[in-house]
């Protein structure tokens, strides 16, 4: 067997795509190991949401180059970043052996021989590359949540975002395919399914059948026997229909729990970001889920110093978190990226330190909600599913998951990773709560 290494960065449709390049590559008697220097092929699934991101990616390949000068390898570059940069890639790291791009990772089986055939190989396409999934395994990592991609791409074009240039447009798989995804995994042991998109809520859109959508998905999921419970991230705020609201309620194994990213919370902010919805319309939705659900939380993501944002424009996100209870928030501050709308308007760039300047006040604001929200729940008895288990002091200290995401601890002598508990919470600290298994 050949070794492979592949070092994931980016978002969970990274990490599931990086499950399923391991598999195809399975066929052609390559294992996945985890020490880099025991490779004979390297690759870096890259993210290109902001600079940083991409800056990570440029410098993994430049440490991987130099091995190269003393052992055998095959380097390869994919993901995000890939398809932004193209052929340049391979001009500006001569030493890199195969690049490809989103829509190309199905080609792999056939790109890989051509690489082992010494040939330098650059794939990328704009079209994704057609060919039966499912003939191919899956290297699923760990065996507790399965990652399931259900719908591919994004039409939003929101004036920051890089994700509709890597990604290409919404498609949405086949709910038979995710069906038997889900199926295998639960037959396999894991204990939670995933369901993966840029905006899930979009799901089936593309089919134009009126069938094919989110809620009827959860449904047919929640059919499958097996304990196991069912997660969806990420939802766009204005496609969160009451057909879905209504799905989540009536199944039983589907998390109540929300990721809706607000992005500012100055409705002027929003338009100039091209977001379909405005601070009042996101605030009835996040109420409408509230009303709904006993312990649901509702995440979301914020960029800081948008190009243009006033201090008062500024303020109206801190205030959002507040006034909505927001129970975690991603954060970023604004990067530029290549093709986008927003990267044109240099002219209302701000600066570095006020960008910073105004993330660092975000996360500050973030930490409190997170706190409050925290205690919030102290005295409620939340579902969880354990997992991790470490013995301190002669202790067990049990790491958890409730349904609605949050992280709990307890103390328990029996309870092993992939147990489902009832934890009565009775002390809330920043990123955590602690109980006691009822
Ligand atoms: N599809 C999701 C988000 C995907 S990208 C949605 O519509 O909400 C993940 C997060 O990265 C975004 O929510 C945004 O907060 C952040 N992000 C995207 N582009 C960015 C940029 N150019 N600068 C800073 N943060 C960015
Ligand atoms: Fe990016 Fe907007 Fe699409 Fe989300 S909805 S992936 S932020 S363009
Ligand atoms: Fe990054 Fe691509 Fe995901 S840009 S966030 S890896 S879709």
């Amino acid at each position: 067997m050949k070794k492979v290494y592949i070092e994931t960065m980016g978002c969970q449709m990274n990490k599931s795509d990086s499950e399923r390049i391991v598999g195809m590559l399975s066929h052609f008697d390559y294992e996945e190991c985890t020490n880099p220097r025991e490779a004979d092929l390297l690759i870096v699934n890259t993210c290109s949401i902001r600079q940083l991101s991409a800056n990570k990616a440029y410098s993994q390949i430049g440490v991987w180059g130099k091995w190269k000068r003393h052992r055998p390898i095959k380097i390869g570059f994919c993901g995000c970043v890939a398809q932004q940069d193209r052929e340049g890639l391979m001009k500006r790291f001569p030493y890199l052996d195969l690049v490809f791009g989103t829509h190309n990772i199905y080609e792999l089986p056939e790109l890989i021989k051509r690489v082992e055939a010494g040939e330098q190989v650059c794939a990328i396409t704009e079209i994704p590359y057609k060919t039966d999934e499912t003939q191919y395994k899956i290297e699923r990592k760990g065996n507790l949540n399965a990652w399931i991609p259900i719908i591919e791409g994004c039409n939003n074009f929101c004036t920051y975002c890089i994700v509709p240039y890597t990604r290409g447009r919404e498609r949405s798989r086949e709910m038979d395919v995710i069906i038997d995804e889900a199926k295998k995994a639960v037959a396999q042991g894991f204990k939670e399914i995933t369901l993966l998109g840029q905006n899930v809520d979009s799901y089936g859109k593309d089919f134009k059948d009126g069938k094919t959508t989110l809620a009827n998905l959860l449904r047919e999921l929640n059919k499958i026997e097996g304990t196991f419970r069912i997660r969806f991230v990420t939802s766009y705020p204005t496609d969160i229909t009451d057909d879905l609201i209504d799905a989540v309620d009536e199944c039983d194994k589907v998390c109540k729990y929300f990721h809706i990213p607000m992005q500012s919370g100055n409705s002027e902010v929003l338009k100039k970001m091209n977001r379909r919805y405005d601070r009042e319309q996101y605030k009835s939705i996040v109420e409408k889920i509230r009303k709904r659900f006993k312990h649901v939380t509702i995440t979301s993501d914020f960029i800081a110093g948008f190009p243009g944002e006033t201090e008062e424009q500024f303020q109206d996100t801190l205030s959002a978190i507040k006034e909505l209870q927001l129970d975690y928030s991603n954060t970023a501050a604004y990067s530029p990226r290549e093709r986008t709308v927003a990267a044109k308007w240099t002219d209302k760039f701000l600066s570095e330190e006020v960008k910073y300047e105004r993330l660092e006040r975000l996360n500050e604001v973030n930490k409190e909600a997170c706190i409050e929200s925290n205690k919030r729940f102290v005295g409620e008895v939340l579902d969880v599913l354990v997992e991790d288990v470490k013995v301190r002091d002669g202790k067990r200290i049990i790491t958890s998951r409730a349904g609605n995401n949050k992280i709990v601890h307890f103390e328990s002598e029996t309870a092993q990773i992939g147990d489902f508990a009832n934890v009565k919470i009775e002390k809330a600290s920043m990123w955590c709560v602690k109980g006691t298994q009822v």
